[in-house]
């Protein structure tokens, strides 16, 4: 554990001695939390392992699992080695963090976005007066307020120029300055940076069928996203979607087609688990579309789904649905 360093991709949230940290294979995402956070992953993850039982009269959020990272547990690094506890609650003056699934794992060329969900970005419940207020007027001069949607940050690998890595960073200031639904959907275009690069020698087709592969998914997910939500009572200010792919279109292609041979060959041999091993570095998907951020989120299983975050998630979709359009016309 003594290997934690910071995560080298993020697309937004906290820096300095807040920022993520990850082990060195990205296999797991460790973030400072908060006890209201830490309470929701551990319910969620609960309800997930009970899904089954229907003894008691609870509302069971085990469907809202599948669309969230895995959740492993909390960690203390109070001391300079850090330490793994089982413990289920912070202990005062102790920076606890969560250990989650690390959706860099296995991802060569990352591409980052963190796309902010809600009108209302502040819980008016639980929230001091002041961010309440502060947050009122972010979302009030963004896309936030009007379209439910906000690009929080975008880390865009880049692949052509030259053969070391660049990531273009796009801060917060840059989705702020968007303009409805054709800013965002312009500002989410400068992900995809090589599909409007022509006459590069590197091969535009390839390039256009990796965003229309990359958007298609992402439109899928945001459907199921908005199919599980559409039946969850719960409150959600100032969560995101994190939507992260492989970036180089030949390294996207082949990683896709491994994920769906291993995929396929599952069913047949079950009774073999030879090559386990091998599958688990082999079976990564080269693309995630995933609900982050539960810090100001809770449960209200007497009040319908979050239509705020709803709306934003349907913003998201209309966005990329256009992008496939323009792409599809190169
Ligand atoms: N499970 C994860 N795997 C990989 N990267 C992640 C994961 N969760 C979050 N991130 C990255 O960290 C950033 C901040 O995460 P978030 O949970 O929103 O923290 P914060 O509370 O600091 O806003 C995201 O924008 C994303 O780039
Ligand atoms: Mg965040």
């Amino acid at each position: 554990m003594d290997q934690l360093k910071p995560i080298q991709i993020q697309a937004a949230g906290h820096t300095g001695s807040q920022v993520p940290l990850s082990d060195p294979s990205n296999t797991i995402f460790v973030k400072p939390t908060s006890p209201n956070e830490l309470q929701f992953y551990q319910r969620v993850a609960q309800d997930a392992l009970t899904s089954e039982r229907q003894d008691d009269k609870q509302y069971n959020y085990s469907e809202l699992y599948t669309i969230m990272p895995e959740f492993y547990g909390t960690l203390s690094l109070g001391d300079s080695t850090g330490q793994v506890t089982k413990e289920t609650t912070i202990p005062a003056n102790s920076p606890t963090y969560i250990v989650l699934e690390n959706f860099l794992k296995g991802v060569a060329n990352p591409t980052v976005l963190d796309l902010k969900l809600g009108t209302v970005l502040a819980d008016p419940t639980t929230q001091s007066a002041s961010k309440i207020a502060r947050l009122a007027q972010v979302a009030a001069a963004t896309t936030s307020g009007t379209l439910g949607l906000r690009i929080a940050g975008m880390q865009v690998h880049h692949s052509v120029e030259n053969d070391a890595d660049s990531h273009e960073v796009f801060d917060k200031h840059f989705g702020r300055e968007l303009v409805g639904l054709n800013g965002i959907i312009e500002g989410l275009n400068r992900a995809f940076p090589i599909v409007t690069k022509t006459n590069n020698g590197r091969g535009d087709d390839i390039a256009i069928d990796h965003a229309l592969a990359v958007c298609n998914f992402i439109v899928g997910e945001l459907r199921y996203i908005i199919q599980v939500l559409g039946e969850c009572p719960l409150r959600m200010f100032s969560a995101s979607i994190l939507i992260i792919f492989e970036a180089d279109p030949k390294v996207f292609f082949d990683a896709l087609e491994r994920s769906q041979n291993s995929h396929n060959n599952d069913g047949d041999n079950d009774d073999s688990d030879d090559d386990d091993e091998e599958d688990d570095e082999e079976d990564s998907k080269p693309l995630v579309v995933r609900l982050v951020d539960f810090a100001h989120s809770r449960f209200t299983p007497d009040q319908g789904p979050d239509t705020s975050v709803l709306l934003g998630i349907n913003t998201a979709l209309m966005a990329f649905q256009r992008l496939i359009d323009q792409y599809s016309k190169i």
